[in-house]
């Protein structure tokens, strides 16, 4: 992204401050107070089938019954399944957006927990290769719900896609879902390998989900995390563990997240101590907090 161009962005964004919204669908906006800073949280972890999507939705549910504004953008461009876990029937998505046929506040619906979702857009481009028209059309959606929102979650595809690159670099959390499977601690080592020595990401967050116990669960972070931290230049942070769970499955069958369908479970509980983990974290200040920041980063190309 060009310099003149982000710093447009700033200056959208401190004229943005004081511009009153009152659009319906717009999550509520503590009046008198300036806007606080976004939290962006990429869910990731090399092999699919880990619990991404789980995760993700589990956490914003969460996050949300903390009290946080959150939104859940499905960035799993192949495999979209948010909607499908939450029981939502989407019409529109990103893909409109970076069209200019409907605005982010359009594509966003509700959906249960108090969770806003953005659903996934198929066959969307790397973010860096989007056209100007493109690229402007999703800066101004984003600008617009600036303010308006405490932590936006992304669940990202399996894999190192592109896109998974892109949205990793441009949040300021990369949670790294693993179980004990050999192939997906082979893989999350893969996804942080490129993101550290490509990118230069250096912090990871990791999460161990479908595990016996949470003893196993930092087992398992334990030979993980030495592994990376021996063969590459990162910090891998033990974030916690999700155990497996018969009643998150059943929750799966009734399309709705195990944190509201089956509070009480295991897994429930899990997810709640880590929101509250999270919740616990240092807002983030400066520019990165911003979502004009994220959306900067987002654009950035390759190697920059
Ligand atoms: N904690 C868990 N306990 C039991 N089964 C789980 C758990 N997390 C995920 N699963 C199972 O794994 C499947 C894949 O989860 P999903 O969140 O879709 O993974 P991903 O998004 O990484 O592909 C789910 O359909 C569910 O059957
Ligand atoms: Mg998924």
């Amino acid at each position: 992204m060009h310099n003149d161009q982000a710093a447009g962005l700033r200056a959208m964004q401190s004229s943005q401050t004081s511009a009153p919204v009152s659009e319906e669908s717009a999550p509520k906006k503590t009046s008198g107070r300036p806007p606080k800073p976004v939290r962006v949280l990429a869910v990731a972890s090399g092999k699919g089938g880990v619990g991404k999507t789980n995760v993700s939705v589990n956490l914003s549910v969460s996050l949300a019954q903390l009290g946080n504004r959150v939104l859940l953008m499905d960035a799993d461009m192949g495999l979209a399944n948010v909607d499908i876990m939450l029981g939502l029937q989407t019409k529109y998505n990103l893909a409109h957006v970076l069209d200019g046929e409907k605005t982010l506040r359009e594509v966003m619906v509700d959906a249960p927990g108090g969770i806003k979702v953005i659903p996934a857009a198929s066959g969307v481009k790397r973010m860096a290769q989007l056209s100007t028209a493109e690229n402007a059309g999703i800066i101004n959606a984003f600008s617009e719900i600036d303010g308006f929102l405490d932590i936006l979650v992304i669940d990202t595809a399996a894999g190192i896609a592109d896109s998974v690159v892109s949205f990793c670099r441009a949040s300021q959390d990369v949670i790294v879902v693993v179980n004990d499977e050999p192939a997906s601690m082979t893989d999350a080592y893969a996804l942080i390998k490129v993101l550290s020595k490509e990118y230069n990401l250096t912090k990871f967050k990791l999460l161990a989900n479908m595990v016996r116990t949470e003893k196993h669960g930092l087992m398992l972070y334990d030979k993980f995390s030495k592994v990376c931290e021996q063969f590459l230049d990162v910090y891998i942070d033990y974030l916690g563990t999700v155990p497996f769970d018969h009643d998150l499955r059943e929750a799966i069958q009734r399309q709705t997240p195990v944190t509201i369908a089956k509070p009480n479970s295991e897994s429930a509980k899990a997810f709640r101590k880590i929101a509250a983990e999270i919740n616990n974290w240092p807002i983030p200040t400066g520019i990165t907090g911003y979502l004009q920041f994220f959306v900067e980063r987002l654009f950035q190309s390759q190697n920059s």
